[in-house]
């Protein structure tokens, strides 16, 4: 097994075993972020220290926050900047970070310097104008400088905005938060409204920072008046239910499993990949839930005894638009079809991911249909292992080495060093729990 090429056969003993699922990705670029601007100093505990969270750890030290120990193990003290960063001595780099590019654009667009931002060519084909868009109407100076148009590099030329009332043509939490960010360092009240529920760890970490937002009842429209210090409080991220997501279906489709899952995140916001899996007819217990801001638990999975097609929901798919190319995976092993639509996002993610998740399923033999916003799986048919590539996306790749766990003879994944953007010690929790 080379960094980037990763082949797997049939798992014949089942998954079996605990592992404890690494920090979550969303809740850990947060982290960062309000905490370079905190004032004060906090222990973070069981940061993500994947590609991704680490880029944009990096990118707050140039704005001036500290972080010791400085080679940035999981758990580490962060300094914040009491809303005073620095210039960036130099361009940030984002990797193949969208959140992080988008969050951070919120607040580099409020602060009174210029700064660029940059990533790799997967990040420099993703949508920009969703956050340049609301930004502008609220004052900032963006341009998207990429080869393609509104894309990155972003060159932001930051000053003090004025407050917004953004009504986002799309579910997306990153907008939502770019915006909620930026609304932060505004002087006045800044509201946004989303189409559809999208992850709440902004808000959870305002209220977690002592920075007052309202949400309404429904949890479409959130206000905050700015501008206002967030204060520095000691923080442990739970694990990342993305990450859990692909041994859950693993677990679910491989006879003689039987595995658990030690502190992982359970945000409501973020639980529909259960949902719709237990609708299928998964075997998932989840125990020991506990909530400190986040709500987390453990989670148990044994192989379910029989797997059915679904209808996700059109309200279900912001909740679960990473867990997708997983979830048709499972599909391509339940009875019958099961209908993924209103999912249009998919195709501006890492990769066109439905694209990706159609082209892989159907090299393995599974009888897929595609449509511009979405998939149907119909499932049943045994699969075959093949070459597949991940196109340079930590999702397509994991989620199709589980795909092979159950699939005859060998299944390669070429270009999957990108698994470290997101989950650091893939390798070994594949070994561990599949020996
Ligand atoms: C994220 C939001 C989602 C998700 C991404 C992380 C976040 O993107 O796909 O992996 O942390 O806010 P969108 O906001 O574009 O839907």
């Amino acid at each position: 097994m080379s960094n980037n090429t990763i082949s797997v056969t049939r798992a014949e003993n089942g998954l079996r075993g605990t592992i404890t699922i690494p920090g979550d990705k969303s809740i850990s670029h947060r982290v960062a972020i309000l905490g370079a601007l905190a004032q004060g100093s906090m222990q973070v505990s069981n940061y993500l220290c994947s590609e991704d969270c680490l880029n944009t750890l990096r990118a707050m030290q140039q704005l001036g926050a500290e972080i010791t120990p400085t080679d940035v193990p999981q758990n580490f003290t962060l300094t914040g900047t009491a809303m005073h960063p620095v210039a960036p001595a130099k361009d940030i780099d984002c990797g193949n970070s969208g959140t992080g590019m988008r969050l951070m654009a919120g607040v580099l667009a409020a602060l009174p310097f210029v700064s660029r931002m940059y990533g790799d060519p997967s990040l420099s084909s993703r949508p920009m104008k969703r956050i340049i868009d609301p930004l502008e109407q609220m004052g900032a100076h963006i341009s998207a400088c990429g080869q393609k148009p509104g894309c990155a590099p972003l060159l932001i030329e930051g000053g003090k905005l004025n407050p917004v009332h953004y009504k986002l043509p799309m579910a997306s939490a990153q907008v939502k938060s770019a915006v909620l960010l930026a609304g932060m360092l505004t002087e006045g009240t800044c509201s946004v409204h989303q189409p559809a529920i999208t992850r709440d760890h902004t808000e959870r970490l305002f209220a977690h920072f002592g920075v007052p937002c309202r949400v309404s009842a429904d949890g479409l429209d959130i206000e905050i008046d700015g501008p206002v210090v967030p204060q520095a409080k000691d923080i442990i991220v739970p694990g990342d239910i993305s990450s859990a997501a692909f041994w859950i279906v693993a677990a679910s489709i491989v006879p003689g499993s039987e595995i658990h899952l030690r502190h992982v995140g359970l945000n409501p916001t973020r639980d529909a990949i259960i949902t719709v899996l237990r609708r299928m007819g998964a075997d998932i217990t989840i125990s020991n839930e506990q909530l400190e801001g986040e709500p987390y638990g453990d989670i148990t999975v044994r192989t379910a005894q029989k797997l059915q097609g679904t209808t996700v929901l059109k309200h279900e798919i912001p909740n679960l638009i990473d867990e997708i190319p997983v979830l048709a995976i499972a599909a391509a092993f339940a009875e019958g079809d099961t209908v993924i639509r209103n999912a249009a996002e998919l195709r501006v993610k890492e990769s066109d991911r439905i694209a990706t998740t159609v082209g892989n399923l159907r090299a393995m033999g599974a009888t897929v249909q595609e449509f511009e916003d979405g998939l149907v799986v119909t499932g049943g048919a045994p699969l075959h292992g093949a070459v597949l590539d991940s196109y340079h996306d930590h999702r397509i790749a994991m989620g199709f080495l589980m795909a092979g766990l159950h699939a005859d003879g060998e299944t390669t994944l070429l270009n999957c060093a990108n698994i470290n953007t997101s989950y650091p010690g893939f390798e070994v929790h594949l070994r561990l729990l599949t020996h």
